[in-house]
């Protein structure tokens, strides 16, 4: 399909990414469907759209018509196949779990139309692998956006062993209609973006473990020093100790011995300091 034709977009997760790329999808004029498991993760998904919104009305990026344009295009829903049906684009932004996005792929390809584009927001995880479960794989392609969504201009497209060259064309176009940067990849553990910015974070966490610096003089040194916009345990916490830990491991068993996840970094994941969402990671912050 050419992606004129993409109207209609399904979000599955209503998280840090996939509310991040139903807004994106919604500022560029598709009608969008958000799915989650329950009430309280679709209404503090909207939460978060609404306040991105506000921010950039508020430093005059988007008019108040715009604004309220975008919202009313944006719905929610519990059900899998409202999220499914009459979708040119569906794209997975659920949890790190291959056998949840086998579970959603396989539901995907029996329900969403046949000529639509199936995405997965997966950071790591085999994309050929997800792609097999939808029983209609050459529609299937990686779709990683970055945190935080609508700031960011990287949308890395994941061709897995069977993705079809009218897919990737079809994705890239959209990517490039919401205003995102395409850079292609071919399926291997942690791609392009995941395997190179978790193998610094990684080294920071052993850092702070060996007592060879703070957390925030780590930071500044690639800040300051490498013109990073933040350094390695801020990104970290950005992102989610939990969410680098399930990635680490993944690309431990995947590729080997460097990404060996820090025992620091399982201690806190097991304290609840999971980052900026949990209150704490490496630095504090207020509720
Ligand atoms: N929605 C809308 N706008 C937002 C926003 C949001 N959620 N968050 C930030 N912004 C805007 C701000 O309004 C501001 O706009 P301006 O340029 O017009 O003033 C701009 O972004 C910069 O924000 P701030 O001034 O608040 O703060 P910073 O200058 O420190 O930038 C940052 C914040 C954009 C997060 C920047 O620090 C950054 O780029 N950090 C690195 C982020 C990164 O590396 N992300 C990738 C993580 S890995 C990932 O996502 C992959 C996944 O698979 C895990």
């Amino acid at each position: 399909m050419s992606d004129h034709e993409i109207k209609r977009v399904g979000v599955l997760g209503a998280g840090t990414m996939g509310g991040g790329i139903a807004q994106c999808a919604a500022q560029a004029g598709c009608e969008v469907v958000i799915r989650d498991v329950s009430e309280e993760a679709l209404a503090s998904g909207v939460a978060a759209i609404e306040k991105s919104l506000a921010r950039l009305l508020k430093k005059e990026r988007i008019t108040e018509e715009q604004r309220a344009e975008t919202m009313s295009r944006i719905s929610t829903t519990l059900s899998m196949g409202e999220a499914a049906e009459g979708m040119d684009l569906v794209v997975e932004a659920i949890p790190e779990r291959m056998d949840l996005k086998i579970e959603a792929f396989s539901f995907l390809g029996k329900n969403a139309p046949g000529h639509a584009i199936l995405g997965t927001n997966t950071s790591s995880l085999s994309v050929t692998e997800i792609a097999a479960a939808s029983g209609c794989a050459d529609r299937v392609i990686g779709m990683h956006f970055f945190n935080p969504v609508p700031v960011m201009k990287l949308l890395e497209l994941v061709r897995g062993m069977n993705t079809g060259e009218e897919t990737l064309r079809a994705a890239r176009a959209f990517g490039e209609r919401i205003g995102k940067e395409c850079v292609v990849v071919n399926d291997w553990p942690g791609f392009a973006t995941s395997r190179l910015g978790i193998i610094l974070g990684c080294e920071a966490i052993r850092m702070v473990e060996q007592g060879v610096a703070d957390p925030s003089d780590i930071d500044r040194a690639m800040e300051l020093g490498y013109r990073h916009p933040m350094g390695p345990l801020k990104l970290t916490d950005l992102v989610g100790l939990d969410v680098r830990l399930a990635i680490m491991e993944h690309l431990f068993r995947e590729l080997g011995e460097q990404f060996r996840p820090p025992t620091l970094l399982r201690q806190m994941v097991r304290a609840g300091k999971l980052g900026r969402k949990s209150g704490e990671g490496f630095y504090k912050y207020d509720a």
